[in-house]
């Protein structure tokens, strides 16, 4: 990293940092003063292995290596996106209509037909090729063009407006056509439409998917223009593309090349979250998420939520030499987070060369993963407690639940398994801390919990979609501070496409009749090929 001073230093205080333990037997207040807020988020990071002299040697490094020029850079929407020469401008996406400029001013002009469409489908204005109402929506995408909607949609459920209530929205995502063959099972095709979302329209999952449909469509109705313009509706960035396919102008939102396709919720591709929960809550979404990049905009380095949580994540990679970190949302609604994560974070940072093309001699983004943490508790929390690896965790938790449920016949209930919901939550990141001797001493060898391992607790009032917004963009920035602190590109994803190109050489060779002898294939591969082969 660039600032070699700081980094030299802060190896230094993390080969003598003490234990969670004795940090707070220094300073048994820290959990008081270790939190930051910002957009209505609160982080408490005291049982994050840091102190005052860390924090503001990892400032140093964040100046040095000059977020505060980058972020700048990346709000005012210029080239942040240097292997593709192009800017990085999801928060445009989400600022008010009023302070759009010129460029932004297509973001309101497509959010406008965007609110018609979901209009025309929600009140039955739209129909089927047979005249039905449309019933049922499937998403086809993957990646950003899936995950974003599909957690979003899941997370929210329970502030669906009316008119969103009657519409079912699934979403279909595999290659393998397992999702859409349990769907196409049971959805009616007279009332089913399609959103093909693909940012490069070019995608083999989701066109292969896309054209499954079509053949499932073209057995029920043999006018296929018809088909295609009741029961498709495509969103990318690539109108071309999307008029080759077959899709008629009206059928058609749009998107630009300067959304990144993991950063893509916020525009068009937001169309599932749209129609399965009303395009006002979509828009309170993005309001949310505003004011985290206004917070991420304006708040001094060691204030700042985002950069918070990148500056804790760089200290447990790189310097206490922490690679794995686990994502525990304390709440069912936000099962799909981590795997939205997942892309966000390791298809972003997972890099191992520089902006310059020059190889790394320091780690990255670390393993990432998650669950619903009460879910995780009976699952891999023996790994965090008593394995050998070391773990960093956020602790993600709302105070408030149910509390609209007063009139429901269960409420208190619910409410009383919040709380236990609440202890479980704190009583995990207690122990991750403290382990067994801060809490529970024991002489038993296999009841000892070593503790000391890292985490952060982020705790909302409650999750709607504005504080969803802002938790969005909260890791979204995250991600970018700690690409510039790297000195690596968030924006690019380069790893992915050497895999794409040798599945579509290796389709043809799957075919009985292929010979795959004179190939260059490995041995491995083109065994389990002929193995494959044999048992057609
Ligand atoms: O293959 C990776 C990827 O390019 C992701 O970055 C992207 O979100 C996903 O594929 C889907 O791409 P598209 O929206 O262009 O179909």
């Amino acid at each position: 990293m660039k600032n070699v001073e700081a980094t030299d230093q802060l190896h230094q205080r993390a080969a003598e940092m003490p234990s969670l333990s004795t940090l707070f037997a220094f300073d048994p207040e820290r959990g008081g003063t270790y939190r930051v807020s910002g957009a209505g988020i609160q982080l408490d990071y005291s049982k994050q292995r840091v102190d005052t002299s860390v924090l503001t040697l990892l400032a140093r490094l964040a100046e040095q290596a000059g977020v505060e020029i980058e972020r700048a850079r990346l709000l005012t929407g210029e080239v942040v996106n240097r292997t593709e020469n192009r800017a990085a401008w999801h928060t445009a996406l989400r600022a008010p209509a009023e302070q759009h400029s010129e460029p932004q001013r297509c973001v309101e002009e497509q959010l406008q037909r965007m609110t018609q469409l979901v209009d025309k489908i929600q009140s039955g204005v739209w129909r089927g090729f047979s005249g039905k109402r449309i019933t049922d929506v499937v998403n086809l995408g993957v990646g950003g063009s899936d995950l974003g909607p599909l957690m979003v949609t899941h997370a929210l459920r329970e502030y669906a407006e009316p008119a969103a209530r009657a519409l079912k929205v699934h979403f279909a995502s595999t290659i393998d056509g397992s999702q859409l063959f349990d769907l196409l099972d049971h959805l009616n095709p007279e009332t089913t439409l399609f959103i093909i979302s693909s940012k490069s329209f070019t995608t083999i999952d989701t066109l292969s998917n896309a054209d499954t449909v079509r053949s499932w469509l073209a057995g029920h109705c043999d006018d296929h223009a018809l088909v295609v313009r009741c029961h498709f509706v495509g969103v990318s960035a690539s109108a071309q593309r999307m008029a080759d396919w077959g899709l008629p102008p009206e059928n058609q939102l749009h998107f630009w090349e300067w959304v990144g396709g993991r950063f893509s919720l916020w525009s068009t591709i937001g169309l599932p979250i749209a129609l399965a929960l009303g395009m006002s809550i979509f828009r309170q979404l993005l309001a949310g998420a505003h004011t985290m990049d206004e917070h991420f905009r304006t708040a001094p380095l060691l204030q700042n939520l985002p950069v918070m949580l990148a500056l804790l994540g760089i200290w447990n990679v790189n310097f206490l030499d922490i690679r794995a970190h686990a994502i525990l949302p304390y709440d069912g609604r936000l099962k799909y987070f981590p795997p939205y994560l997942e892309q966000l974070e390791m298809e972003s940072n997972g890099k191992s060369v520089s902006q310059a093309g020059e190889p790394l001699d320091y780690s990255t983004c670390p393993v990432l993963w998650g669950e619903i943490g009460a879910n995780a508790q009976h699952a891999f929390y023996q790994l965090l407690h008593q394995g050998t690896q070391a773990v960093a965790s956020d602790f993600i938790l709302s105070a408030r639940r149910y509390e609209a449920l007063d009139h429901y016949a269960h409420s208190e209930q619910l409410q009383a398994q919040h709380q236990l919901n609440i202890a479980n939550c704190l009583a995990q990141s207690r122990v991750l801390a403290f382990g067994s001797e801060a809490v529970e001493p024991s002489d038993n060898p296999w009841r000892q919990y070593p503790g000391n391992q890292p985490s952060s607790t982020l705790l909302l009032e409650r999750l709607d979609p504005q504080s969803l917004g802002a938790l969005i963009a909260l890791y979204e920035h995250k991600v970018f501070t700690q690409a510039v602190i790297w000195d690596i590109n968030p924006f690019d994803q380069w790893g992915v496409e050497l895999g794409k190109q040798v599945a579509l050489q290796l389709q043809p060779l799957l075919a009985e009749s292929a010979d795959i002898s004179g190939t260059t294939l490995d041995s491995s591969t083109r065994a389990l090929a002929l193995s494959i082969r044999a048992h057609r």
